[in-house]
């Protein structure tokens, strides 16, 4: 794999790691395009990441130029517990407030269709109207990394891997709760710049296991699919390393 990893002590310092790089990259893609396209990950590790850059960047990076994306989302309400949404309203865009960053740079998958799959598609047609029509291409992807290899909702041997058309797809998965959107493997392939946060010992396993894959991954592992024109950085904290 040619990840770069960079090795921190704990979540807290993980975190700082990766604020610190975000804000570079934030810095230069505003610097040489006008904007940052910033599309973030659900799940518990970024959180402290997320607080992080609502109580110390918001000087250090130009949020009105900043768009907020997100990766997957669980297809519930967006007040919902499970809410990828709700984790990144509550934890930096209501800490930044709407004066730092301007309500109509935030974009959130949409969950409110009946039927995921046409939500799938309005947010392809944003997605296109937004990057233009040679699709989408994020600055910076934030990802996790599940038990199982997963990552943002491609599961290990999902239909949705061999997508090769579509940008965002719905996804049923064997977790709580099954029904979401995810972007597809060709948007994230797409990026300059991809960040995988990962936390915990409980990931030790699946780090080891991904890391000892070859040039073309395996779709047991779809973490290890994720292989962007760009860089990858692997951020790991002591307990996840292996
Ligand atoms: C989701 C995610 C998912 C997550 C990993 C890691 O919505 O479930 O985007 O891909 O990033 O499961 O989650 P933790 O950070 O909670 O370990």
């Amino acid at each position: 794999m040619n990840w770069q990893i960079r090795v921190s002590k704990d979540r807290e310092e993980l975190s700082r790691a990766a604020a610190q790089e975000l804000a570079r990259i934030a810095g230069l893609a505003v610097a040489s395009r006008g904007r940052f396209d910033l599309a973030l990950a659900g799940g518990h590790t970024p959180q402290v990441l997320y607080e992080i850059l609502a109580a110390e960047y918001r000087e250090r990076i130009d949020w009105k130029r900043t768009h907020l994306f997100w990766g997957d989302e669980r297809y519930v309400a967006a007040e919902d517990p499970l809410s990828n949404y709700r984790m990144v309203r509550e934890s930096l865009i209501e800490p930044l407030g709407p004066l730092a960053l301007p309500p109509e740079n935030v974009h959130p998958l949409p969950t409110t269709f009946a039927d995921p799959d046409v939500a799938a598609q309005d947010y392809e047609k944003f997605l296109l109207a937004h990057f233009g029509a040679v699709g989408p291409r994020f600055d910076l992807v934030l990802l996790g990394i599940g038990p199982e290899g997963h990552t943002a909702s491609l599961f290990p041997n999902s239909p949705a891997l061999e997508e090769k058309v579509r940008w965002v797809v719905p996804v049923r998965v064997n977790a709580q709760p099954p029904l979401r959107l995810t972007l597809t493997l060709r948007a994230i392939n797409a990026a300059e710049n991809v960040f995988f946060l990962v936390s915990g010992a409980d990931k030790r396993e699946i780090v080891a296991r991904l890391l000892a894959q070859g040039p073309e991954g395996f779709s047991e592992y779809p973490a290890s699919l994720v292989r962007p024109e760009g860089r990858v950085m692997l951020f790991l904290d002591q307990a996840a390393k292996p």
